[in-house]
């Protein structure tokens, strides 16, 4: 059997009853792993499920000591052993605590996505792999490298970026996704047009005091779809901001020059960026954000790069643009 499971740098899975945080790349990748075969949980993680009911397209067998408990369209097994004698060889052991301690001697393969954070709180783990010599990692990805990674380049200019990002991410494992990386380090913008791409919502910038797209650092996040989103809706103050797609839109090193922030000298370097374009409603109510912003507003998609007016971010303006169109149909 194998088993597969998100847990963060201290293996912990679960706090209050349910998963430490949702992340979407990493529900995709579970989908994909085990739809059409069996998944094997236990009664709380049942419950944490929407509705309390099992997983669709997968066959499901519940651990319980229940008697009496039976979950419609699922099986449930009181023990481990009858559990065994049902369960295929193929079968994914899918959580939670208890189960996972229960049947991990029975596992050849354990799919971790390890998420690099410490959550507060938790008070469900998995077992310490890196601690138990038995175990060996023999694959590691790294989601958002992945990502990166499956980029179809479109021009030259995005060749050669993705190739230094990708060089700059084998160099700089640890601490590339953030800011203690002073040589550079991974953002995430959004793009965000109205419904027929005719217009840009952008934010008027107080530190270059231009017009440009919202986005930030990835500040240890490597869900760089959900970074793109945030830093959109908080520079923006508009709540329903969605992605026109999931996927990355462009890829793009962006050269940051020296500067002061908060009072401290901040050396030049290198935005290792990816952008994601993104859609929302031209009449949702905006908001200036003090600290990073003095306006914010829909800038005519005709005449963006009059009022960027940033030499360096045309091409990356107008290849958006004629993405988020052709997206819509609209070019
Ligand atoms: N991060 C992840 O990948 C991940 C995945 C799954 C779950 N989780 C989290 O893990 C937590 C739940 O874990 P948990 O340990 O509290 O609960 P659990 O393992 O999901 O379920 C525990 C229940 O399973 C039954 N059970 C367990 N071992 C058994 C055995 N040997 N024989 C018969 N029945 C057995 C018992 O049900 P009865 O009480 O009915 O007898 C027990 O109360 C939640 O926070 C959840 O969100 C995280």
């Amino acid at each position: 059997m194998k088993a597969i499971v998100a847990a963060d740098r201290n293996w912990a899975i679960g706090r209050g009853g349910d998963q430490l945080v949702y992340l979407s790349e990493d529900l995709k990748r579970f989908k994909a792993l085990t739809m059409g075969h069996t998944v094997i949980l236990g009664r709380r993680t049942l419950a944490t499920f929407p509705g309390g009911r099992p997983l669709k397209g997968r066959r499901n067998l519940v651990l319980s000591r229940d008697p009496e408990f039976r979950p419609e369209g699922a099986e449930v097994c009181g023990d481990v052993e009858s559990l065994l004698k049902t369960a295929e060889e193929d079968a994914f052991v899918i959580g939670g605590g208890s189960v996972y301690a229960a049947l991990l001697p029975w596992c050849d393969t354990v799919y971790a996505t390890r998420i690099d954070a410490a959550f507060p709180g938790a008070d469900t783990w998995f077992p310490d792999l890196d601690a138990d010599g038995a175990w060996e990692r023999t694959e590691e990805s790294v989601m958002y490298r992945d990502e990166i990674e499956a980029y179809v380049p479109q021009s030259p200019q995005e060749e050669g970026d993705r190739r230094m990002i990708l060089e700059y991410i084998r160099r700089f494992p640890a601490d590339i996704l953030t800011r203690d990386n002073a040589i550079a380090h991974i953002t995430s913008s959004g793009f965000v047009v109205n419904a027929d791409a005719s217009r840009v919502l952008m934010a008027h910038h107080n530190i270059y005091r231009v017009w440009a797209w919202t986005g930030g650092h990835a500040d240890g996040d490597g869900d760089l779809l959900a970074v793109a989103l945030r830093e959109a809706r908080e520079e923006t103050g508009v709540e329903h901001i969605r992605p026109l797609s999931e996927k990355i839109a462009a890829v793009d090193i962006l050269p940051v020059w020296g500067h002061v922030k908060r009072g401290k000298w901040v050396p030049s370097h290198q935005h290792l960026n990816v952008s994601y374009l993104l859609v929302a409603d031209d009449r949702d109510p905006l908001e200036v954000r003090a600290e990073e912003n003095s306006r914010v507003g829909w800038l005519p998609a005709e005449k963006l790069l009059e009022y960027t007016n940033e030499w360096q971010m045309d091409g990356v303006y107008t290849k958006l643009l004629e993405r988020a169109r052709r997206l819509l149909g609209k070019d």
